[in-house]
């Protein structure tokens, strides 16, 4: 496999060398080892071949059952991942090093969704593993080649982030304790990875902060979630939006204000060129866009929570 980097990503890479092996190293120590099928409560498993699932199995909320499906579609989209990961930081050396302990950390993430989801029958198994191969059939690739490692350190320490307080959130959304244990434990290891890609995106700012701020911009504006590719995102994204999973409120306020203003420092950087200044000022005034479509997004769904009770009071059954 080519690394598919540049001669300037790995002037990069190797500049950033000591960071990931400084890094890598404090997440070996920090991180500790953990067991899915210690998270599965086995006991309550059925054979499906006697007892075939049925809608009535779940007893999760249809809300929670969309965003665990979601989360653990993306989740299996690990492969591509990988490939995306391998284009931008290249398999060789301590990057490469960094990238397959990665792939082998969130690979437990799938198993033990799924194990979990079909051991209490959660969702449908069937449709589940029809979703899965279609999901990785077609294949989410983020394409984040052409545009270098500072892009893929922006764009990834925003996604584990993100992914961090999906999980999280989502586990409390199911108000079920063997459930938010669990979800608690992924977004422990999504922490861990968002917290190596935000120190190495400090130490590209030490080395030399202009493209780094270009590719902030270039990241922050396009941001999308892993999963924007399965299939049915756009309505799965907005029901876990409804239910403040995930949404513009927290994107601003618990993943872009923490990173670019409190660890990544962008208003106090000094030093950049006229190009990644006019980045910079773009990519702050972005930032108030977001807070302010937050606002609007916030009131809007408070006041159609509001109505929808009257709206439904209001419901005519139509004559036979
Ligand atoms: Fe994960
Ligand atoms: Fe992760």
């Amino acid at each position: 496999m080519t690394t598919g980097s540049s001669a300037g990503s790995t002037d990069l890479l190797e500049e950033l060398t000591p960071a990931v092996e400084r890094y890598l190293e404090r997440h070996i120590e920090t991180s500790t080892e953990w067991f899915p099928h210690e998270y599965v409560p086995y006991e309550e498993g059925r054979n499906y071949r006697e007892e075939p699932w049925q809608a009535s199995d779940s007893r999760l909320a249809g809300i929670a059952q969309t965003c665990l499906e979601l989360n653990l579609l993306t989740e299996d989209n690990l492969p591509y991942y990988v490939l995306a990961l391998w284009d931008v930081f290249g398999g060789d050396g301590v990057w490469g090093e960094w990238s397959r302990r990665w792939t082998a950390e969130e690979g437990r993430h799938s198993i033990v969704l799924r194990d979990y989801l079909t051991v209490t029958r959660g969702l449908d198994p069937v449709a589940l593993e029809r979703a899965r191969m279609d999901q990785v059939s077609h294949g989410y690739r983020r394409r984040l080649a052409n545009e270098g490692p500072l892009d893929g350190v922006v764009f990834t320490t925003l996604q584990e982030l993100a992914t961090r307080i999906s999980h999280r959130n989502t586990g409390k959304l199911t108000a079920e304790p063997s459930l938010e244990r669990l979800t608690a434990r992924i977004a422990q290891d999504e922490n861990l990875h968002y917290v190596f890609y935000r120190d190495v995106g400090t130490a590209a700012l030490e080395v030399d902060p202009s493209p780094v701020v270009i590719a902030m911009e270039r990241q922050v504006l396009s941001f999308a979630m892993p999963s924007a590719g399965v299939p049915g995102f756009g309505e799965r994204a907005k029901a876990m939006a409804d239910a403040g999973v995930y949404d513009l409120r927290l994107h601003h306020d618990q993943v872009l204000v923490p990173v670019l203003f409190k660890h990544w420092r962008l208003q106090q950087l000094s030093g950049l060129t006229p190009e990644a200044e006019v980045a910079r000022d773009r990519l702050i005034a972005f930032v108030a866009k977001v807070d302010r479509a937050a606002s609007w997004f916030e009131e809007s769904r408070a006041r159609r929570l509001r109505l929808e009770p009257v709206l439904e009071g209001l419901a005519v059954t139509p004559a036979v």
